[in-house]
């Protein structure tokens, strides 16, 4: 059985993850709140992973990093330390955490780190700086760890449009603007955290032993298509 770590597993996509991995993994959660699920092969760290210092773990197969952020600005209304704080959650906390656990994945069993973009990082859009600078970093994080740590770990990101999370509660708080959203997307539709956390659940198995160092658009056709 496989042993996989995720962070921000409380709440989101990491939370739909946790309860699919469950089913045949032991899972290592790390998130300031506690998860509302247990399970015999769930194990829980309080940790705020930029603040505080991050928790032992002997033995692990795949690590997922969730945590990210929503800060949709103008660009004269972003502030300098908006774009530290987004780069800090996305980028620096994903890099923490990997040169935490590097050791014990070398170990593991065909391991596996997943990352989280955005589809903001490859389609222009209003508002979007700062997300889209610190999802970027993601992007060429991966590039660049997918050459240095093959053939022992793979690594590879999922880029989703919107998502129905928390996150993104203020981008659906109503009826018109879910059918904004929806109407936006050529396939007239957005993602819900469970199908995204399928796709985290694939690229963490050994089904998926060819594939590194890739970007995969979760897009809803809202980056490849003009219709
Ligand atoms: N939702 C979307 O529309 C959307 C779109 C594109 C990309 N994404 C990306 O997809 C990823 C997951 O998004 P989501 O919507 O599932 O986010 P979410 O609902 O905000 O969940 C994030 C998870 O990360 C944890 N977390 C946040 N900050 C943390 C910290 N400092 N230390 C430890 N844990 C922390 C949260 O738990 P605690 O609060 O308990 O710590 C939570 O479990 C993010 O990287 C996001 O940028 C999301």
């Amino acid at each position: 059985m496989k042993t996989i770590i995720v962070i921000g597993g409380s709440k989101g996509i990491g939370k739909a993850l946790i309860d699919k991995l469950l089913i045949s993994c032991r899972v290592i959660n790390i998130s300031r709140s506690t998860p509302e699920i247990s399970h015999n092969h769930l194990t829980h760290h309080s940790c705020d992973v930029i603040n505080d210092e991050l928790p032992n773990i002997e033995q692990a197969d795949g690590l997922v990093y969730c945590p990210g952020s929503i800060n949709l600005k103008p660009i004269s209304r972003l502030s300098i330390d908006d774009f530290k704080s987004d780069f800090e959650i996305n980028v620096l906390g994903a890099v923490k955490v990997i040169q935490k656990y590097l050791p014990i994945l070398k170990n593991g069993n065909q391991p596996s780190i997943v990352l989280f973009s955005t589809v903001a990082a490859k389609l222009g859009m209003p508002y979007h700086a700062s997300i889209a600078v610190a999802k970027s970093g993601v992007e060429g994080l991966v590039k660049s760890l997918g050459a240095e740590l093959a053939p022992t770990i793979r690594i590879n990101a999922i880029a989703p449009t919107v998502t129905n999370t928390e996150l993104a509660s203020k981008l659906l708080r109503n009826d018109k603007m879910i059918e904004n959203i929806t109407e936006r997307h050529p396939l007239k539709k957005f993602l819900n955290p469970e199908e995204v956390a399928e796709m985290a659940v694939f690229l963490l198995s050994d089904s998926c032993a060819s594939i590194s160092g890739q970007i995969f658009q979760m897009d809803c056709g809202i980056v490849s298509f003009k219709i």
